[in-house]
């Protein structure tokens, strides 16, 4: 174990500023943060030209562990997300079988101090007659809900049963938005079909618009914390928008939805580009990005959903949906910094500070001193092209394969310890749970 690290004269980027100087590491923590700090460190970082950046937040990833590691484990997804810059995850819980107790949730937490190099924690989620377990449950980041039913057996899809949940408890509600009585309908209309390009008309834009406007009546009448998970279409974006910035709720969007469109993705990658909710047209795309650099959207996440080649590559209707994407998340990101379309501060914020901010996890996010040392070093001049073959989930592919990349996460810190560098990784060391502090969490 390394003790302390001092990065020496280096571009930091954290809070409003980008900034030449020195941090100094130790004991896991930053511990100064400053110009010309004296060189009493074990190690010594001093690679002019990078950037120092807080470690990313991905608070939504299906590492599949417990009960489809053939797709992925916390060890195969945890490197994927160190690879990646990604010093924290949050997990969904549709496994199987899925994690909707207390014990479940205790057991992924116990798995993940054995297998994860990164920092993690653990949504619950919603069924119909859980919610003793979903308000007992210790240190979560929230309560998920599918409203609309997507992998594995989770939904809650009456507004009863919704606004039992709402009305009874406290801590953070993310929802899965798309009102699963119009996907089934489309889906028995569309029953035929063999054109990947229906799915986003299975999964229609109203869908979604139904689902959210519900959570969102819901939250407000119970002044409950709600988070909407993996936006998708520009009327979300715009309903939200009118609602005002009180806090009460967030949302997250996630790169393939803003960088990929139909009908193009399908034709391209077929059953690949198939996930949940759908990767819609242009406008929505556009729309999504511009929701995201105005702050309407408040975090990215990568709604990483690895599933194999060869259960993707079954024909449209058998074909599961879900995509990776939490180790090409930074690297398309910096991308978009380099073409100048956003600043390396927008990704900071909507990686790092925004996913801290939105969860209540204290200490992390930023580079300031007495916050955990979470930090990627990234070369904003390095390319490279992404590649199925390079990828480092156990899934194997990526729905960005021959996808120029410029700008590259070199090393990653968890907690003060090198976990990744290069391509080598260090997994002798482990993450730890991530505390949420949050205000809205009473128990
Ligand atoms: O496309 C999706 N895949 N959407 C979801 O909601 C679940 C995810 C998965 O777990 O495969
Ligand atoms: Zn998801």
């Amino acid at each position: 174990m390394i003790e302390s690290i001092l990065f020496k004269e280096i571009e930091i980027v954290s809070g409003s500023s980008v900034k030449t100087g020195d941090v100094l590491v130790k004991n896991g923590k930053i511990v100064e943060v400053g110009w010309d700090l004296p060189d009493h460190a074990e190690h010594i970082v001093s690679d002019s030209g990078l950037v120092l950046m807080p470690g990313v937040i991905d608070p939504h990833v299906h590492f599949r562990d417990p009960g489809a590691e053939h797709k992925e484990d916390l060890e195969s997804g945890s490197k994927a997300a160190a690879s990646g810059g990604v010093t924290s995850f949050f997990d969904m819980p549709n496994n199987t079988p899925a994690t909707t107790s207390q014990a479940a949730v205790a057991h992924k937490k116990k798995l993940a101090s054995e297998k994860s190099i990164v920092n993690y924690n653990f949504y619950i989620g919603a069924t119909l007659n859980n919610l003793e377990d979903l308000n007992q449950c210790q240190n979560v980041p929230g309560i998920k809900i599918f409203m609309g039913s997507s992998t594995g057996s989770l939904l809650v899809d009456r507004k009863e049963d919704l606004a039992h949940i709402f009305a009874n408890g406290s801590r953070l509600i993310a929802v899965h938005a798309e009102d699963e009585e119009m996907v089934q309908d489309n889906k028995r209309r569309f029953a035929d079909s063999t054109d990947p390009a229906d799915h986003m008309l299975i999964r229609e834009d109203g869908a979604a618009l139904k689902a959210t406007k519900l959570a969102v009546s819901l939250a407000k009448k119970y002044k409950r914390r709600l988070h909407i998970l993996h936006l998708t279409t520009i009327e979300e974006a715009l309903f939200l928008e009118h609602q005002g910035g009180s806090g009460l709720v967030t949302s997250e969007v996630s790169p393939q939805h803003f960088l990929l469109w139909g009908p193009d993705v399908y034709a391209r990658l077929g059953t690949l580009a198939q996930i949940n909710p759908p990767i819609r047209t242009k406008r929505h795309a556009d729309g999504l990005w511009r929701a995201l650099k105005s702050g309407v959207i408040n975090c990215i996440a990568t709604d990483h959903a690895p599933h194999t080649l060869e259960e993707k590559l079954q024909p449209f209707g058998k074909a599961p949906s879900g995509m990776p994407g939490v180790e090409t998340s930074l690297p398309l990101m910096l991308s978009l910094v380099n073409q100048n379309r956003c600043t390396m501060k927008d990704v900071v914020r909507w990686m790092c500070e925004g996913p801290a901010e939105i969860f209540g996890i204290r200490g992390k996010g930023k580079i300031e001193v007495g916050f955990d040392a979470d930090l990627v070093l990234v070369d904003m001049g390095a390319r490279t092209v992404l590649r199925n073959a390079s990828t480092v989930s156990r899934c194997g592919w990526t729905a960005f394969d021959g996808h120029k990349i410029q700008g590259i996460p070199i090393a990653t810190f968890v907690n003060g310890q090198m976990v990744y560098r290069e391509g080598d990784f260090f997994t002798e060391i482990k993450g730890k749970e991530i505390e949420i502090a949050a205000p809205w969490d009473k128990r």
